[in-house]
């Protein structure tokens, strides 16, 4: 609670000080959402006087998940430790009503590459895969309703060398285009397959395609080429065949995204290269995975880049969201805290004005000591004991937390 109070007071602070010293420009003040306008009981917190009772905040005992149970899905990127800790799980699905896999699902995990070497030639174009390293998250996310993010299907890393040569052999050479499509549509065919069997329903979104435009070293439209064995053995329609597998192999369940980091600055390319997939209508929606940090305007990166896409005919989910700061200290946890709720108040407006058809967001990870950026604490749980930080509150756009960018 004193924790708290000190808090409310480095918000006033620190509003008052920036606002004094004219670094907010008119332009860019936060615009008073009708949210918080219209959820008094946020506002009901009591003001604290020097003999008075602790300050309690009424956010402590609402959750993420029914913050946004009408706006759309939050979700968080689970690792196999987290998935196998009872009682992390009963936080997770107590706040989150979505998952997604942050490494099980990725086909260096699937890909079976003993059963897959030791079959070939039968296994040309018929790789093996193993599903047990998910069965545990998708049984968790079925039985205590949370939908899952199918990540990723076609991706140039965290998919092993070996699966793009001849014999799957880590030294030969590298196979045909025609084998490879082939193994790219096996490979989809029997992900999807797999979980729409044996979990219906339950996935609601794959990334079909992850991080394939990469504007600095790709070719001349765009596309990532260095270090890409998908562009290497198929060429640059890799993408569209990957979409055209993906639809071919879905029942209808979920929708079908191209996912990608540093979207404000890659928007125009990413769209010109997913025209004709759009345009055959493979993609349903694009994934921003906004891997931030608290020096990026929210507004100009990640909501005028959402409503790009949208103004362009994509779904747009925010996928694999984090705010690094370099040192934690209060000032920037609070900064931090703001971005959050900058973050989910420019969506929550912009799905409840129909301006973006947004169903999900996702954190990329529980808890910054585990996060794959774990030394810059871009998560809104500290440590294994899943204490809060201001993040949460951010996010959950409590309205002590002023929230503007300069
Ligand atoms: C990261 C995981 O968080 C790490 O544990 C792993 O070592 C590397 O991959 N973009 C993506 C995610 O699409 O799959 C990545 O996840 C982070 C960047």
């Amino acid at each position: 609670m004193k924790r708290f109070t000190a808090f409310l007071l480095l918000v006033s602070l620190l509003v008052f000080s920036l606002a004094g010293c004219g670094e907010k420009k008119p332009s860019e003040a936060p615009t008073v959402t009708p949210s918080e306008e219209a959820t008094p009981e946020l506002t009901a917190t009591p003001t604290p006087t020097p003999t008075e009772a602790p300050v309690v905040n009424p956010l402590d005992s609402m959750t993420l998940k029914d913050r946004y149970k009408d706006v759309f899905k939050v979700g968080v990127a689970l690792p196999n430790s987290v998935i196998s800790n009872a009682s992390q799980m009963e936080v997770v699905k107590e706040q989150f009503n979505s998952m997604t896999f942050e490494n099980e699902m990725k086909p260096e995990a699937l890909l079976d590459r003993e059963a897959t070497q030791k079959g070939y030639p039968d296994t040309k174009t018929e790789p093996i895969l193993k599903f047990g390293g998910i069965e545990r998250g998708l049984r968790f996310a079925e039985e205590n309703g949370l939908g899952v993010r199918g990540h990723t299907l076609c991706w140039y890393s965290q998919t092993p060398a070996w699966f793009f040569t001849v014999d799957y052999q880590p030294n030969s050479a590298l196979c045909s285009k025609e084998v490879m499509i082939a193994r790219l549509e096996s490979y989809i065919k029997q992900v999807m397959t797999y979980c729409q069997t044996n979990h219906p329903g339950l996935i609601y979104a794959w990334d079909v395609v992850n991080e394939a435009v990469d504007p600095g070293t790709g070719d001349a439209n765009g596309i990532r080429k260095g270090k890409n064995l998908w562009y290497e053995t198929i060429g640059p329609e890799f993408i569209q065949y990957a979409f055209r597998f993906a639809r071919k192999y879905s029942d209808g369940t979920a929708d079908l995204y191209y996912n990608d980091y540093g979207c404000a600055n890659k928007r125009t390319i990413i769209v010109k290269v997913l025209a004709p997939i759009l345009a055959e209508g493979n993609i349903d929606g694009i994934g921003m995975q906004s891997h931030l940090s608290t020096g990026d305007n929210i507004q100009n990166t990640i909501y005028k880049t959402a409503k790009y896409f949208a103004s362009e005919g994509y779904k747009v989910q925010i996928t694999e969201l984090d705010i690094g700061v370099k040192t934690l200290n209060e000032d920037t946890e609070l900064i931090q805290a703001m971005k959050y709720k900058l973050l989910f108040q420019f969506m929550e407006q912009a799905k409840l004005n129909g301006e973006i058809d947004i169903d999900s967001v996702t954190v990329w990870g529980l808890y910054d000591t585990i996060s794959w950026r774990s030394k810059e604490h871009p998560l809104m749980y500290q440590t294994f004991k899943l204490n809060r930080k201001m993040a949460w509150y951010g996010a959950m756009q409590d309205p002590e937390i002023k929230a503007f960018e300069w």
